[in-house]
């Protein structure tokens, strides 16, 4: 499928080598999540790596993951169930190859955190491990509590900043990938913290972007999720893949004018009880596992809830929790509770679903490499085919870090057998001026998630994702034309961008098939699209 789009341009911003600041590194890591961070330890082993991101190395989708991260441990489960339930989660589009790599790569990768620093939540001496929907075992491990994402990172940081030979540039918004006449990688543009262009020329390149969730208007992702690796890598010609399965998290907490904090899963796995305004627990009526149905049915049973009883919200139900077990187990959910005046004994907490995980990305190979030479790509940011069409909870960190340490080692291998010398190239790209009005770049990125909720969310129809990209494609005449100087207006031409791939793969899958539903082709369509769908 090709999808040229309105006023596309190569680059977003003019560049020219003569007067842009400039420096070499041999791996270029963007992007500081589970991924980045593997793999730029990873690649270090080889040569020099810089790791740039767009905040700080602590504002990731990983610092906020809470529920925890899947490995098989216990001698009660085995490689082979941990694989059967992510098959068959995947509604036949992962490949099992990958899942079995993921999974079995699992204990080791654990160990080697637990040496960096990360302090798994143990029982007597033994790991703790729960259960989240689709797991047919317990095998969600956790630390401290529910904030399992922050302990990893902790740990990977403290081994990265230990590395003498990455350096890392904070407050680095990467705007593009630059290319050369084979259409290899050769480093990215991006803007410093000062507001300068910085080039960085580099050997290797690994995207570890992130996901996209900002371009929905209820979401659980940070405010840095807007898809800019996505974007930069589609301006440059790389594949992306399977983009119309964003996964929509069932419980984040519903109060007027809070964001919309994850309710971590693993409480339900704990036995929180899902009820809709009238106080009936409602799960069973949708599925046999109940709260712990796969995700996605989750979601839609809360819609349609949400639909028959004329409420915003259902609840979450833990007052028969023992509360000192809820405060110690659950720190962050205590403590955002009680900032609202929830007394989780008495009062059930407001919730409904929010966009959480983009499962396509730019595609890669089992070695992380994308369509473009000596670009590699892991996390969020990559579809791997771990997950196929929907994700098992607490699959993605682990995938992060199979995936990170898979591209650093790529990149690394490449170091050493090749001759990494980096040579400065002169590069010019120019931008016609546009004499269109200036813009609110802010209420176009509101109107944009607005419109994604509405048109592109939970449950689609083609009507509705035809609508949606006549109305982004609107928005794109006078926002692509534009030279914006900041992030925020860069972000607002990265959303606009993969927006409208979201909506023409969502539109192009006329069938449902995990987390993309569609009202109109209810059904899964095995003879036409047990298949990936392909942008470039
Ligand atoms: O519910 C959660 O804690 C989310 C986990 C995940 O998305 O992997």
């Amino acid at each position: 499928m090709t999808s040229k789009q309105p006023e596309f341009r190569r680059y977003l911003v003019p560049i020219n080598t003569l007067s842009t600041p400039q420096f070499f590194t041999d791996c270029l890591v963007i992007g500081s999540g589970v991924a980045g961070l593997r793999a730029a330890i990873e690649a270090s082993a080889a040569g020099s790596v810089t790791l740039v991101c767009k905040g700080t190395l602590e504002e990731s989708n990983t610092w906020n993951a809470q529920g925890g991260i899947a490995a098989v441990l216990g001698s009660d489960d085995s490689f082979d169930n941990h694989v059967a339930d992510t098959l068959a989660t995947g509604g036949g589009l992962s490949d099992p190859d990958v899942v079995t790599q993921v999974v079995t790569e699992a204990p080791a990768l654990i160990r080697e955190l637990i040496e960096w620093g990360t302090d798994f939540d143990r029982v007597n001496g033994t790991i703790d491990a729960t259960r989240e929907g689709g797991h047919s075992r317990a095998r969600v491990i956790h630390s401290h509590g529910d904030s399992t994402g922050r302990g990893i990172a902790e740990g990977l940081i403290k081994k990265l900043r230990a590395a003498d030979n990455i350096t890392v540039l904070e407050q680095f918004f990467a705007i593009d990938l630059l290319t050369g006449e084979d259409n290899e990688c050769l480093g990215a543009i991006g803007c410093r913290a000062n507001g300068n262009l910085q080039i960085i020329w580099a050997a290797r390149t690994i995207l570890a972007t992130g996901g996209a969730g900002r371009l929905y208007r209820e979401t659980t992702n940070p405010d840095g999720a807007t898809a800019d690796g996505l974007a930069m890598a589609y301006r440059a010609g790389a594949v992306l893949r399977d983009l119309e399965f964003m996964q929509f998290h069932p419980t984040t907490l519903y109060i007027a004018g809070a964001s919309r904090a994850l309710i971590t899963e693993t409480l339900r796995g704990e036995g929180a009880i899902l009820r809709d305004r009238d106080g009936n627990a409602f799960m069973k009526d949708y599925h046999p596992e109940a709260e712990l149905a796969p995700r996605d049915v989750v979601s839609r049973a809360i819609l349609d809830r949400m639909l028959r009883t004329g409420s915003t919200h259902v609840y979450l139900d833990i007052r028969h929790f023992d509360k000192a077990h809820f405060q110690k187990r659950f720190p962050l959910i205590s403590e955002l509770c009680g900032s609202f005046d929830i007394n989780v004994s008495k009062d059930m907490i407001p919730v409904r679903p929010s966009a959480h995980y983009m499962i396509g990305g730019v595609r890669v190979d089992r070695a992380a490499a994308t369509s473009i030479p000596n670009l590699y790509a892991c996390g969020e940011a990559a579809s791997t085919g771990l997950h196929g069409a929907n994700r098992l909870g607490s699959n993605s960190l682990l995938e992060g870090l199979v995936y990170g340490k898979l591209a650093g080692s790529a990149a690394a291998g490449d170091l050493r057998r090749r001759d990494p010398h980096l040579h400065h190239r002169s590069f010019v790209f120019e931008v016609p001026h546009s004499d269109r009005s200036r813009l609110d770049t802010e209420d176009v990125r509101n109107s944009l998630r607005a419109l994604m909720w509405r048109n592109v969310g939970i449950t689609r129809e083609q009507t509705h994702l035809i609508e949606a990209q006549e109305i982004i494609r609107f928005w794109q005449r006078y926002v692509m034309d534009k030279v914006f100087e900041t992030p925020f207006g860069w972000e607002c031409q990265n959303m606009l961008t993969v927006a409208l791939l979201m909506a023409r793969a969502a539109e192009a899958r006329a069938e449902s098939r995990g987390v993309h539903f569609r009202k109109d082709y209810p059904k899964t369509d095995n003879d036409h699209f047990q298949k990936h769908i392909d942008l470039s």
